[in-house]
């Protein structure tokens, strides 16, 4: 698939209005994508977990107009919001060149989070491609040839997932479940820069009902967006080691998911987190965005495994909170640890109970 077979040739301009509405999770990255080269290409290939339980939902409702203008209206948790108008009005200016209808339509966007608004848990992954999967199925509404095919189902997910990375970079992990590559690597065959694909080797039973607690830590607005993150990259001193790295951690993670060895997922998924946070200090200019707590906690988890043999793990985003990875099996024990031991640690004793999820789902069309 190249950028060009996504454009939208021709539409029925008779449909005079509709509402659609998608709820899609957030991901979390177990191999890193930090770097992007224009029109958000990543530099590294990355895979990631898909969640169940953070999600957005979204609802657009379209009406026909006039005016050449996109025109669009965004309600927040039922309140109408200038906020994110912006982000929109880019997104739609990206897409435009594959989605010919957007000017030709009003569009009401309303839109909550499952996840309270301010937990400094990151919703442009899920946010986004709630959005992009809404305007595809409002492109299947409008579109000439009407079909449910699987290869049409592949190419409505592939598309939503290149819309939403055009919104947002891994936005395009969460169309599917409950593992998803995105970015061309040697080890996966049709993975791609363009969209995120289902990970479609051996899974191991190791891994089902993977858990995820996020323990927020900070709540408050990062002092580098992603975007100034990714940038950073570019000149930086480790960036090629880095790159080849994450290929190298995605080649391993692939044998590791299908024999289930879970030292080495453990691994392969803290080193991914920390040399995320490394190339951030070791940026021109450098920074720091995890905070005292994340450390406190990280030092708790790896007393803990050697107390315990257990398996559990962190891993990191670009911001202070840790997500605390562990098998299923390990639930009572680990949820145990996290209330007596680093609940503390979180802001108001904050913490949310995610798991390994199977992707978006459509509401109303
Ligand atoms: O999608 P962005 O531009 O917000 O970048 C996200 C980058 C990380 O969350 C740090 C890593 C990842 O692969 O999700």
């Amino acid at each position: 698939m190249t950028a060009q077979d996504f454009i939208l040739k021709t539409y029925n301009s008779n449909i005079q209005n509709g509402t659609v509405k998608w709820t899609s999770p957030s991901n979390i990255a177990l191999v890193k994508y930090w770097g992007k080269k224009e029109h958000q290409i990543p530099e590294n290939p990355s895979i990631s977990f898909t969640l169940s339980n953070c999600k957005t939902i979204t609802e657009v409702t379209y009406t026909k107009k006039e005016s050449k203008d996109f025109s669009f209206d965004v309600y927040f948790e039922g309140e109408k919001n200038a906020a994110f108008k912006p982000k929109i009005q880019t997104f739609f200016e990206r897409i435009e060149a594959y989605m010919p209808f957007l000017k030709a339509y009003h569009f009401k966007i309303e839109t909550s989070n499952t996840f309270p608004h301010s937990s400094g848990i990151a919703s442009s992954a899920s946010g986004m491609s709630a959005i992009a999967l809404c305007l595809m199925s409002i492109e299947k509404e409008l579109g000439v040839s009407q079909s449910d095919s699987e290869e049409s189902q592949d190419y409505f997910n592939q598309k939503a997932s290149f819309l939403a990375r055009l919104g947002s970079g891994s936005a395009c992990r969460s169309i599917e479940g409950e593992l998803v590559i995105w970015g061309k690597n040697e080890s996966f065959k049709g993975s791609s820069d363009l969209y995120g694909v289902k990970f479609q080797g051996e899974v191991h039973k190791n891994f089902k009902n993977y858990q995820d607690t996020i323990l927020l830590v900070d709540k408050g607005e990062k002092q580098v967006s992603s975007t100034v993150g990714h940038k950073l990259m570019f000149g930086h001193p480790f960036a090629k080691e880095r790159f080849t790295q994450a290929h190298d951690n995605l080649a391993k993670l692939k044998d590791i998911l299908a024999s289930g060895d879970l030292i080495a997922f453990v691994k392969i998924v803290e080193s991914e987190a920390l040399t995320l946070h490394a190339m951030m200090m070791t940026s021109t200019p450098y920074f720091i965005l995890m905070k005292p707590n994340t450390l406190e906690i990280i030092n708790k988890i790896w007393t803990f495994r050697e107390q315990t043999n257990s398996k559990v793990c962190f891993t990191l985003d670009a911001g202070a909170n840790v997500h605390v990875l562990y098998p299923d099996c390990e639930k009572e024990m680990v949820l145990e640890f996290i209330i007596n031991e680093l609940a503390q640690f979180c802001q108001n004793g904050h913490y949310i109970c995610d798991q390994i999820g199977s992707g978006a789902q459509l509401i109303k069309n």
